[in-house]
Parts: C-alpha cells; structure tokens; sequence
C-alpha cells in the first residue's frame, strides 16, 4: 500500500508520486487548504489538500487525530517562509490527490505530546497508543538493532543460538520463583527460570563450546526503576576459556556496539576488585564518572572524645569515613537534613558534617557540630588527609561496614547529581574478586553471585574459611549500573558438593533439586564460564531513559502488574479443579 515511510521523504523525493500511510499526527485548517501531518513508524511528513482536489478534500475536512489514512499524492518543495529546519522531513511537503480513511478513531484518550501529564498507568494501559509517539517507536528500533548487532557479533564469534526451556525447576539467583501448576503431575509445579544458567552449563557438558541467547527471566522481587519481574538477558557461556578471555571478547562485544550504533569509543575498560571498589566508593557498581571518594579517617578517630566515632574505629567490622565535596561549601542546613534523612533510609543514625569556610584561618575557619568532640590536632591531620581545600564540605559516616558503605555510596551519588559533578562521559569497569559468599542477617553464609561460582581459592580454604574466600566472578558495571554479571563455574562434582556444604544445601537435598547438574558435571564437563548482561538496561543506558520500563515494549507497573492486559487474572473454578488447586478465602483488606 505504501511507497515509502513518512519520516524518510526529502529534498531528493521532489517530483516524484508517492503512497503514505500512517496516522493523522495533526490536522490544520488553514481556511482553504488543509495541512494533514501524517506519522509512521519512522517519521512524520506533512500532507496538503486544497479544494481543487474535491473528494480528497472534503474526506481531510472528515478525518480526525489518529484516524489511519493512505494518503497519495506528489512530493513538492515547501514554499519560502514555511520551511521547518527541525523536522527532518521539514524542507518538503505532499500535494494530497488522493486520500482513503483506512480505520477512523475514537477521540484519544492521551494526546501523544501530553504523555508526561498523564501518568505512567494511563500510558501503559493504551500502551498501544504511547508506542506511537515517535520517541517510544525510536527506542524499540533501537532496541531490535542493538539486538541484531550482538547477534551478528555474536554469530561471528562462533556462539551457537540455543533456547532454554521456560518451564522448568527453580534456578536460584536470589529472587522469589514464578510457579506454573502441572495438571498432569498433580501437586507439582514448573518454575520459569530466573536465568539459563544450568542448562547452559549443561550445554556446555553437552559440547556445544560456545551459546548464547537472547533470554527472558523471570525473577519475583521489589521493582525498581532497573528491575522488570520479567526481563531480557544476553546469556552467554563458553567452555575453554579463562575469565581474562571471556571479558575480553565481552568487552569488545559492548565496545562493536557502541561504536557501531553510537559512535562511542570506550578504551580498555579499568579492572578493580570488589574490596576496593567498596572502600573508595562504598559500591559494587561504582559510578566513575563521580571523583569523589569516600577516605578511611578509623586510624585518626580511635582516641577521640566523640564515642559515635571512636566506638566504630575501634571495631573492626565498623568503619568511619570521610566524604569531601568540593564547592559544598554552599549547600544549606536544609539540605544538610534532608541528606541526614536521605542516609537514614540506609540506617545510618547521622551525618555529621565540617564546612571549610577558610582553611587559612585554622579552626576558626570551620563550622561543625562536631568540633568541639575532637582536638585540634586530630582536625587538622583530617584536613591534611583529605586535602581539604576552602568551600569544601566534608562529610562523615561511623558505623557498621555494610551501613557505611550503603549510606555513604549513595550520598556520594546524591551530594554529586545536586552539585552537578557527574562528568557527562561513559564510564564502564570490570569488577572482580567478588567475595564468595556474604552472610544474612542470622549468620548464614549465602552466594554473592550464584552457587555455582568457581571459588578462586582451594578446597581447603573454602571448607575452613569460607568467608575470607574469593569467587572467580566479574561484573561489568556502565555509569553506574550493573550491566553484567558472570564467572567461571564449578566443573568438579566434589567442588561443587563442598560449596553447596558452605550455603548449608545438605547432600539430599542439592541431589533433589541439582542432580541433574551434579550428573552432568560428573560425565565429563570441560572448564567453563560465562556471563549474562541485562539488555533492558544496555538498551536504557544507551538511550538515556529513565526506567527500563520506558525501552519495553510491554512492562509491569510496580506492582508486577499489567494495565493493559489486567494480568495477573482470576481464573475459572474449572481450571483450577483441573490443577487440583483450591484457593484460600482473601480477607477484606481494611
Ligand atoms: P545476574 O543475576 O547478575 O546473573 O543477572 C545478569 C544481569 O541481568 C540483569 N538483571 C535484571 N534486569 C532487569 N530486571 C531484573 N529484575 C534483573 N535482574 C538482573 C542485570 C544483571 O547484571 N546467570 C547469571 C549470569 C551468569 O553467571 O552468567 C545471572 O543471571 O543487568
Ligand atoms: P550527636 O552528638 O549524636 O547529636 O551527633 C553530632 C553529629 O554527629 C550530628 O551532626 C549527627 O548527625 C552526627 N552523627 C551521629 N551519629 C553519626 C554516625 N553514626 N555517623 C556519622 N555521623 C553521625
């Protein structure tokens, strides 16, 4: 029906006769002539009927926003004075001959340039509708050529396109199953998988050397602006490969795609390890396009009179740290509060802070409410380790490590975004020698990554000091944002065996629920790792978006739900008398 798409029309089409169709995007009477701005997927042109063409005109004084016309008519050049530099199709413009209503519309119920006043449920319930808007077409183009990009990298590189069941048996990697009844197994019930990742270390058993797909996970956990309960990963594995050779040919999967698709040149991404990227930046994904960094002060603040900082210098798993700002000098009591319950959400029970006004004139020059607590020399050996500079603003955090790091790395991230000191670069890094395992809140010792982690140390280590242990894991951190996670994976049966002990997983039950994977490991299964990016947020990231809600094409809300579909849904008594499932009476939520 159509000639070519709307958005692809210039000066070069002048002359020719062409077929459009589309969405009237704009309908203008300009009292005899009619201007009919029609969209498409790539663009939008403007179409113009005057009265000599009877018919044609009188449909356009008929149609209405949205209507979907086909529209023929010939390309001409815009009239001096009526060119629109800010369209690409602004230099031209169509004599309409011919028109056809190919479906009218209902009023709308969003205007497509009004989405920010509607709100989120609005947009996703006529989801249908908010796609249209050029700028949601554009990231979904976008999203399928990046797609394509690392297909094809991909595909040069050997990796075989393999999919993976969706229904199957719980994968852990931390967050709640998505359970599926059976109904021919009754009391037995699938789980879609949070990941690929046994059976695509099973694949590699299998010999298949090197897969990859583009994958959906299922994960139920609490959403965030970066988490979908159902998300698309990039899952790769390969066998033979050490975990130098696999971040290198990962990294230069991520470096062809931006610079084949942006233009962007990253160099040689920078390597650090988990230890220290939690010291200078109290992070696991620090964002390097922030130079601040958080200082350990414990050693000066062992002795001081102020027991909030001298009772966590003095254990050791506490720490106390300095966070200068430069320029931070400006920011007000107000805003000092609303940091100090900013970190309250982390637990953090304060934020005591110093103003440098005038490092010239020595204490005098400073204003704190912690001052007076400590003695002269003990500020000005701090004022010296953090090359405290006039106009700076430092702040402190004292208390337990995990607290620190959480409240500290995420006011690093808060004090840099209001002053304005987030660099306007990409900053990728590979994050390596992950912990093996973190405990829980009751001692319990659970994976960093997954539990099938190859532990960089040996048995013995592993048994009888498992928390000192490192993981051969490494994620690949962009602005930010986590972007990937991988390691090299267990390939010993008893290796395995001993860190399913570590997580407390009894022989019974890790032959329950991962025989099959003890099986396959104890047939001949070659060294092997891999790695899984999330390609949601690749696609957010590189197409500055807020949400990686706003680059799929049919997201939940927050609250795992889908205004569109109404899904989740009841279903029938019949159904669920076929699973053999009774449901509990819902109390009235008061
Ligand atoms: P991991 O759990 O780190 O590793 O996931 C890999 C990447 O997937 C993305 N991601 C998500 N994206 C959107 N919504 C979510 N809920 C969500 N959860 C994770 C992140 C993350 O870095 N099987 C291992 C990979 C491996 O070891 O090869 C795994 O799934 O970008
Ligand atoms: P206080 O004497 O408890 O009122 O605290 C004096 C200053 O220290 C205030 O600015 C508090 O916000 C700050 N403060 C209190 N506890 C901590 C903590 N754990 N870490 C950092 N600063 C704190």
């Amino acid at each position: 029906m159509r000639s070519h798409y709307c958005g692809e029309l210039n000066e070069s089409h002048v002359d020719q006769d062409v077929s459009l169709c589309g969405w009237v995007h704009r309908r203008r009477d300009h009292g005899g002539v009619i201007f009919l701005d029609v969209r498409d997927r790539e663009g939008i042109s403007q179409v113009v009927y005057d009265p000599d063409t009877v018919e044609s005109f009188a449909i356009a004084e008929g149609v209405r926003n949205e209507f979907v016309i086909q529209v023929k008519g010939r390309v001409r050049l815009r009239p001096e004075g009526t060119i629109n530099e800010e369209m690409p199709t602004g230099r031209i413009e169509i004599l309409g001959k011919e028109l056809v209503v190919l479906n009218a519309a209902e009023s709308p119920p969003m205007q497509l340039d009004e989405h920010a006043e509607v709100g989120e449920d609005v947009r996703l319930h006529y989801r249908y509708i908010d796609l249209r808007r050029p700028e949601m077409a554009a990231k979904l183009r976008f999203r399928s050529k990046v797609a394509n990009t690392i297909r094809n990298f991909l595909d040069s590189n050997g990796f075989l396109d393999i999919e993976t069941p969706l229904l199957t048996k719980a994968t852990p990697e931390g967050a709640r199953d998505y359970l599926v009844p059976s109904r021919t197994h009754p009391n037995r019930f699938f789980a879609l998988p949070q990941s690929p990742q046994l059976f695509k270390q099973i694949l590699m058993a299998s010999g298949m050397d090197r897969y990859y797909q583009i994958a959906k996970c299922f994960r139920d956990e609490d959403l965030r602006a970066d988490r979908q309960p159902e998300f698309t990963q990039i899952d790769v594995e390969t066998s033979f490969m050490d975990e130098n050779q696999i971040m290198e040919i990962m990294e230069e999967m991520i470096r062809h795609t931006f610079k084949s698709l942006m233009g962007v040149e990253f160099g040689e991404f920078p390597q650090i390890s988990h230890a220290e990227a939690m010291r200078r930046y109290g992070s696991d994904k620090p964002d390097l396009r922030i130079d601040l960094e958080l200082v350990d002060i414990a050693d000066l603040m062992k002795s001081v009179e102020f027991k909030v900082f001298s009772g966590p210098a003095n254990d050791p798993d506490s720490r106390v740290v300095a966070l200068r700002v430069p320029q931070g000098g400006s920011l007000t009591r107000k805003i000092i509060d609303a940091y100090t319950e900013y970190v309250g959400i982390y637990g953090a029970r304060g934020l005591a802070w110093i103003k440098v006004n005038d490092l010239d004139a020595g204490i005098e020059g400073l204003q704190s409410p912690i001052l007076k607590f400590m003695g002269t020399e003990v500020i000005e050996s701090l004022l010296s380790t953090l090359n405290a500079e006039s106009g700076d603003i430092i702040f402190f955090g004292a208390d337990k490590e995990k607290i620190v790091n959480e409240a500290m790395g995420a006011l690093r991230i808060k004090v840099a975004e209001d002053l304005d000191l987030v660099k306007d670069e990409w900053a990728p890094l590979w994050v390596i020698d992950f912990p093996m395992f973190e405990e829980d809140g009751e001692g319990n010792l659970t994976s960093l990554h997954h539990p099938f982690t190859a532990p960089a140390c040996d048995a013995e280590t592993l048994e009888n000091d498992p928390k000192s242990a490192l993981s051969r894991a490494y994620d690949m951190v962009l602005n930010g944002t986590e972007l990937g996670g991988g390691s090299i994976r267990i390939n010993q049966p008893t290796v395995q065996q001993a860190v399913f002990k570590a997580l407390g997983i009894s022989d019974e039950e890790a032959q329950e629920k991962f025989g099959f994977l003890l099986g396959a490991l104890s047939y001949g299964c070659p060294p092997h790792g891999g790695i899984a990016f999330g390609f949601d947020r690749l696609i957010m990231l590189m197409t500055g978006s807020s949400s990686i809600r706003e680059v799929i094409a049919f997201p939940k809300t927050q609250s795992a739900s889908c205004p569109l579909t109404d899904a989740p849904g009841a279903v029938s008594a019949k159904q669920l008398r076929e699973l053999n499932i009774r449901l509990r009476e819902q109390k009235p939520s008061t």
